[in-house]
């Protein structure tokens, strides 16, 4: 063979070598980046989802309604009035410590949100703070009694900062209460947000399905001044939810 044949045979089997490695290890990342990628793209996935807010996401706003009397999400306002009828068909007398007589018609509550009332009156209790029951249901009569009383003596546009006018009172759905203290002070005034009460009700009382309804600084969303004594029962998801992210029902509901 001349050296010339040589030469040629010796390039060509080294672009055989060389293209034969090549194939090789293409194939070799090829068969190892789909396992890179699909380890790492749910990796990636998860962090953007968390960034945009998963739990608020995965909240389903249309488990209760929010216009059906009964509903634990009826959304009772000034724009959203309940009818003057309505009465609450599982009205009981909870077990827990009642400001008032066991007959008198506001101290009853609604059953489906009373296991979670007397829970949270014994978890305070265990840690020496006594709730007190001090109004729960009423009737539209009995709501007008109230606010008739209110306008009288401080006139109506002061009454109606602080009472609900007949028919659009949360506390006819029987799912919400006034919480006191056993001497009553401070009874239905600010000043109740810094009694141990106030303040065990403010950090806990959502862990039970209970919410602060009328927040300090929301008066021209709720329609109510700041009412520290003020629980609606919601529910735990809900409350814990509205907790979380500071918002009334008004505002997580777009109302
Ligand atoms: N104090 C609340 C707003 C009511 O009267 O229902
Ligand atoms: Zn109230």
């Amino acid at each position: 063979m001349s050296k010339k044949a040589v030469l040629i045979t010796s390039i060509v089997s080294l672009g055989l070598l060389l293209a034969g490695l090549f194939l090789y290890f293409t194939q070799i990342v090829k068969e190892d980046a789909p396992r890179e990628t699909s380890h790492q793209a749910p990796v990636s996935n998860t962090e953007e989802e968390s960034n945009d807010e998963p739990d608020e996401a995965a909240f389903d706003k249309t488990t209760y309604s929010l216009t059906e009397p009964g509903s634990i999400w009826q959304v009772v306002n000034k724009q959203r009035a309940i009818s003057a009828n309505y009465v609450p068909d599982d009205l009981v007398v909870p077990n827990v410590r009642l400001r008032l007589a066991a007959s008198a018609e506001q101290m009853q509550f609604r059953e489906v949100a009373t296991d979670d009332l007397e829970t949270m009156f014994s978890a305070a209790d265990q840690e020496d703070i006594i709730l007190v029951f001090g109004s729960g249901y009423r009737s539209y009569q009995l709501q007008k009694q109230f606010y008739d009383s209110y306008v009288a003596r401080d006139g109506q546009a002061a009454a109606d900062r602080y009472s609900a006018r007949p028919g659009t009172s949360e506390h006819q759905t029987g799912i919400s209460f006034d919480a006191t203290i056993p001497d009553q002070t401070c009874h239905l005034e600010i000043c109740f947000e810094d009694t141990p009460q106030g303040q065990w009700l403010a950090e806990n009382a959502h862990k039970y399905g209970f919410h602060l309804r009328y927040r300090e600084g929301k008066e021209s969303i709720t329609g109510y001044q700041y009412e520290p004594w003020h629980f609606r029962y919601v529910g735990k998801d809900l409350a814990n939810e509205l907790h979380r992210l500071d918002l009334t029902m008004e505002e997580f509901f777009n109302l």
